[in-house]
């Protein structure tokens, strides 16, 4: 059986996408990017309730495959987010909550990846960066954009411009990781809060994700809007229904 540049598991609703490419740190290389939209669309991860990404090896990834960045002509650039470089987006896209499990480099494209995702638990071993100014691009796979919302500019700039590595700790502090667990823990930190979020229901827990991201690009008025409409979508399911019903509730 040949192996996989990307690793799909199944553990009941918990989907793991491990990156396995881990003599080169798991480099994000277009062959690994598509697998990954290859995982993204298999049955595995469409009927999960919950996906987790890790890396295998030292380190979650190192970032971008800098051997592909040879041919970087205006068309070639294109070419590449029509073909495999959207696969981020993809990620950010998904319906269920997204867990990154991060130890070692978590470098570039590989940060970019974590920051698609929901929540990123990260051990004490994680270093974290964004390399790409020192090599004259910048980050272009969502980090720019996710590291300045979550962070705000400043800090975005500080981290983008100004720092080389962030440690756990500091990333921790900064706000750009969910929670920090001790060296070779991240994975199964994830995965029991990845379990937990399972066994919400599935229905309030896409639609409340759904709206929170919606809420992050919407003026006030919409996103109170939204929320309300999710409301009266979410009342109507059985899994509220039999919530009211068990408390007595009227709302
Ligand atoms: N692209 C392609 N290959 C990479 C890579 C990347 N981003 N990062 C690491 N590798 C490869 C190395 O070339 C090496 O391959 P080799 O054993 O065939 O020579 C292997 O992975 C191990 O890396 P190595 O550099 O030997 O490990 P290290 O522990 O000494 O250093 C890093 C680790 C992460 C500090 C270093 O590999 C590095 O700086 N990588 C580039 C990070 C980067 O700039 N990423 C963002 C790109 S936008």
């Amino acid at each position: 059986m040949s192996e996989h540049l990307v690793e799909v598991g199944r553990d009941g609703a918990v989907c793991t996408l491990l990156l396995n490419r881990e003599q080169k740190l798991n480099a994000l290389s277009s062959a690994l990017e598509r697998e990954l939209q290859d995982a993204l669309a298999s049955d595995a991860v469409r009927t999960s309730a919950c996906v987790v990404i890790a890396g295998k090896g030292r380190a979650f990834s190192a970032g971008a495959d800098i051997t592909e960045f040879a041919e970087r002509t205006p068309e070639a650039v294109l070419a590449y987010y029509r073909e495999t470089g959207d696969v981020y987006e993809q990620v950010a896209a998904l319906a269920q909550p997204t867990l990154s499990a991060i130890h070692g480099y978590c470098l570039g494209g590989g940060l970019e990846l974590a920051l698609a995702t929901d929540f990123r638990i990260a051990d004490e071993t994680a270093v974290f960066g964004f390399p790409e100014v020192g090599l004259g691009i910048l980050p272009s796979s969502g980090g720019t954009h996710r590291a300045v919302r979550l962070l705000g500019p400043a800090r975005a700039k500080e981290l983008i411009l100004l720092r080389d590595r962030l440690t756990a700790a500091e990333a921790l502090a900064a706000g750009l990781v969910t929670e920090v667990v001790a060296a070779g823990r991240a994975r199964e930190r994830a995965l029991e809060l990845a379990h937990g979020l399972a066994a919400l229901p599935a229905t309030a827990v896409a639609v409340t994700k759904g709206t929170i991201d919606a809420a992050t690009d919407a003026s006030r008025e919409a996103a109170l809007l939204i929320e309300r409409l999710a409301y009266g979508l979410l009342a109507q399911t059985r899994d509220a229904q039999t919530a009211a019903d068990e408390f007595g509730g009227s709302r």
